[in-house]
């Protein structure tokens, strides 16, 4: 895998195809929403959506979006803003090879530099649930749980200060 041609690129009329084209396995796909149900998310939550294709050389091998700043339980606590990985597809044909881990921790950087000290996530927990995969690039259990999924978080180490 070349990482220097790994990237997060906007979604554009040029990649939307292949980018909507993104499949994850047949036994992975009560655990994620298609991609093009994402993008039609993300075209009506506007503000708070940051899609973006995940792109090796020419290959569009995933997708993922995050959400940023949205008022996690606005009843609870008003006070309580969150950010992180809403979505998160690699398709078939490419896990395995990095493409996940690369994502969360594009993601990641962008929401650091957008001023989040955690990134949340939620998964589905049961077979095939990627959980494993968050507990092993960092993220640990809050203890809550949203629509029925596990909510998981990365507590980000302050930036060096230069
Ligand atoms: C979960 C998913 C995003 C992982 O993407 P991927 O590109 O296959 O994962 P990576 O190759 O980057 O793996 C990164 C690390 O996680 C580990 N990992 C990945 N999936 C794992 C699993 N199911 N169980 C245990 N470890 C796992 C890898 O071994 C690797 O560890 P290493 O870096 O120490 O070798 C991908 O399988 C997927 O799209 N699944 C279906 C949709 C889904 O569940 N999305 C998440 C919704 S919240």
């Amino acid at each position: 895998m070349s990482t220097s041609a790994l990237r997060l690129e906007p979604v554009t009329a040029d990649n939307f195809d292949a980018v909507c084209a993104v499949r994850v396995r047949p036994d992975q796909e009560h655990l994620v929403s298609p991609v093009v149900k994402s993008l039609a998310e993300a075209y009506v939550h506007g503000q708070v959506a940051w899609p973006r294709a995940v792109v090796d050389g020419d290959t569009v091998v995933g997708f993922v979006m995050a959400f940023v700043d949205i008022a996690w339980d606005p009843e609870r606590d008003p006070s309580d803003i969150r950010s992180g990985i809403w979505r998160l597809n690699v398709d078939a044909a490419h896990q395995a090879k990095g493409y996940g881990r690369f994502a969360v921790e594009a993601v990641t950087d962008e929401l650091r530099r957008r001023g989040a000290s955690r990134v949340f996530v939620t998964w589905e927990p049961g077979p095939g649930t990627p959980e494993p995969f968050y507990r092993t690039l960092g993220f640990r259990l809050t203890g809550e749980t949203s629509g029925g999924q596990t909510v998981g978080v990365l507590d980000l180490p302050p930036a060096p200060s230069s």
